[in-house]
């Protein structure tokens, strides 16, 4: 037999929310592996395990730095097809779905009864959001998500209202904030309030807007609200770059990543995304990669109302549209999708957060594993 690779074997010792950004080891779960393997050997899987899902691109939101903004507001998937797709995910073989946009996924009218046909069917469904209208499906949210996590970007009012506007005249941040409070008293599953680092220069660098002074207060909101994590991201350029900090910013992220840290505690996390830690270690702004297909676009798939993606980051690019779920069945659309449609050494040169995914995966083509070196399944959402 064959060396076994780095995740199996590995002291575990954090709790489920703590592992969430360890792709890595997910990949090691006893009802995950077996498909992991047929894709590592090169086979086609019946459908993915995993699958991002935008009901609508709409969004009640006008955030300027999205990185959806040239594909919002450009229709949705239609109440009955959707409603019609979540039962043909019900009975498919995916193991998760996320609700997310390009567009605010509550603004589907049809999201209620998407939630409840997944969960259901034993599905685990999480939700991204920007929080504005939880009120209305607060019972569905807090009785079957695994997990929702709201797009922040702020501690307070007047820094939400620059990086998120609403077209509203009062401020949406405390109808949000009550919004995560009242879902924290009921949940079942998990709450994490996202912070994305965002910043507005001049040509010259100089600096007019930044949310970055704000972000260990955020975590103290996050805690104090009765989230159950608190992650930090860096934001994208539209190509999908990092945006870059300045040493003297960098400096001041680490500190604040190091307060941040005293907040946690066993029912509260930190987590720090691979591209805020890209940021922190001082890494290239270009990831090379050296595979010419990417195996995770086979485990994993993103469906929008405009076409069926190899990958969120690749929402809207023609060039990685692999289907059409308006007009095909899921597993019609699937048989036909080209996964290795995408060449990463070309078409993915920023940081990838499925990248050591990758890596890992191209590892197992020669390995067999025992019965008693997996681990029991601990979050499907590979
Ligand atoms: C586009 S939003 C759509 C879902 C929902 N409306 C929301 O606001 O969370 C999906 C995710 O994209 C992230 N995002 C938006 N703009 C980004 C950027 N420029 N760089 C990196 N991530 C971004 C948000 O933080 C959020 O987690
Ligand atoms: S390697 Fe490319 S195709 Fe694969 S998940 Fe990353 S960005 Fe998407």
């Amino acid at each position: 037999m064959a060396t076994i690779p780095s995740a199996v074997g590995k002291k575990r010792e954090l709790s489920v929310v703590g592992k969430k950004l360890d792709l890595v080891d997910k990949l090691y779960q006893r009802s995950i592996l077996p498909s992991v393997m047929k894709v590592a050997r090169g086979e086609r899987l019946s459908a993915p395990l995993v699958v991002d899902l935008d009901p609508t691109s709409f969004c009640d939101l006008s955030c300027p730095e999205c990185i959806s903004a040239n594909i919002l507001n450009d229709g949705q998937i239609e109440r009955d097809r959707i409603e019609q797709l979540a039962e043909e995910l019900a009975g498919s073989t995916v193991k998760a779905v996320i609700l997310i946009g390009g567009g605010e996924p509550l603004m589907h009218k049809s999201v209620g009864k998407i939630i409840a046909t997944l969960a259901g069917a034993g599905i685990r469904v999480g939700l991204v959001t920007n929080g504005t209208l939880i009120h209305r499906y607060i019972e569905d949210i807090a009785e079957h998500l695994s997990w929702t996590r709201v797009s922040m970007d702020a501690a307070t009012a007047r820094t939400h209202r620059i990086f998120r506007p609403s077209g509203r005249l009062q401020s949406v941040f405390p109808i949000i904030v009550e919004n995560m409070r009242a879902l924290a008293k009921k949940k079942k599953g998990t709450l994490g309030y996202s912070f994305l680092l965002m910043k507005r220069e001049l040509p010259n660098g100089e600096i007019t807007t930044s949310n970055y002074g704000e972000l260990l207060a955020a975590g103290k909101l996050a805690k104090d609200i009765g989230c159950d994590y608190f992650e930090v991201k860096a934001a994208f350029d539209e190509g999908h770059f990092v945006l870059p900090a300045s040493p003297q910013q960098t400096e001041e992220l680490r500190e604040q990543s190091r307060l941040l840290a005293q907040l946690e505690d066993d029912g509260f996390r930190v987590l720090r995304s691979s591209t805020f830690r890209s940021i922190l270690d001082g890494k290239e702004r270009i990831q090379p990669k050296e595979y010419a297909r990417c195996l995770t676009a086979e485990l994993r798939t993103t469906m929008t109302p405009s076409g069926v993606y190899v990958c969120p980051y690749h929402r809207g690019n023609a060039q990685a549209k692999i289907g059409d779920i308006r007009k095909e069945a899921f597993l019609d659309m699937w048989k036909r999708a080209d996964s290795s449609i995408v060449d990463p050494r070309r078409q993915c040169q920023f940081h990838c957060a499925r990248h050591d995914t990758n890596l890992e995966l191209a590892k197992l083509v020669q390995v067999d594993f025992d019965e008693d070196q997996l681990v029991d399944d601990f979050d499907l959402f590979i």
